[in-house]
């Protein structure tokens, strides 16, 4: 079984998918902590699943790399073979992401490299497009610029706000975060991800 730690900043809704998939027996991945750089609401799907959690609040470190290193800390007492940025809407620095690496994968409610960082959605509006996507890519040191490990398009439609595109956004996300997880656990990634950088 994959040893899965996966990182959120709010509200969780595609850990919640993750944790869901995991409950099937013949799923090859397991959940075994969840933690957020905040007090974010998402934590609580992790109780419900009888999990571990943990809050390294981002807040309460001088710098970006004491409040990375305090969370690698926490994040190695679980032994993940996989670490999943699940909604965690930070910058981790550099130290994190060489030690997980390629073992680190994120969630992008946009078509990679289309508009990356933290409005994904809204800036994909404001550019008009007729459509954008979801992407799960392996973290590197940029902003959303890690080799892509799935990805699909999702239509905006007339009349889509923010919220609503978002919403169709995430199952499509969900649905590539479970196979990408699968594709760690049966060994497929991660050696495909270094010819995909
Ligand atoms: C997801 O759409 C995820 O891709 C996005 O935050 C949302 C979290 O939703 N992450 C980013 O935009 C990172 N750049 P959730 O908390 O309901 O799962």
């Amino acid at each position: 079984m994959l040893r899965v730690a996966v990182l959120i900043s709010g509200t969780g809704s595609n850990l919640r998918a993750l944790l869901e998939a995991t409950s099937d027996p013949a799923y090859p991945a397991r959940v075994v902590v969840v933690g957020a750089d905040r007090d974010a609401p998402g934590l609580a799907h992790a109780e419900d699943f009888g999990l571990p959690s943990f809050t390294v609040p981002f807040t309460s470190y001088a710098s970006r790399a004491e409040w990375g290193d305090a969370l690698a800390e926490q994040l190695a007492v679980f032994e993940p073979d996989l670490v999943v940025l699940s909604g965690l809407m930070r910058l981790l620095p550099p130290a994190v992401v060489a030690r997980f690496a390629p073992r680190i994968i994120n969630t992008h409610p946009a078509f990679l490299p289309e508009f990356p960082g933290a409005h994904g959605v809204r800036d994909a509006l404001a550019a008009g497009v007729d459509a954008t996507g979801a992407s799960v890519i392996v973290v590197d040191d940029g902003i959303d610029s890690g080799p892509i490990l799935a990805q699909e398009r999702v239509p905006v439609l007339p009349g889509d706000d923010e919220h609503a595109l978002h919403e169709r956004i995430k199952p499509v996300e969900r649905r590539l975060l479970i196979d990408v997880v699968r594709r760690y656990a049966t060994g497929e990634l991660p050696a495909e991800a270094s010819t995909l950088s």
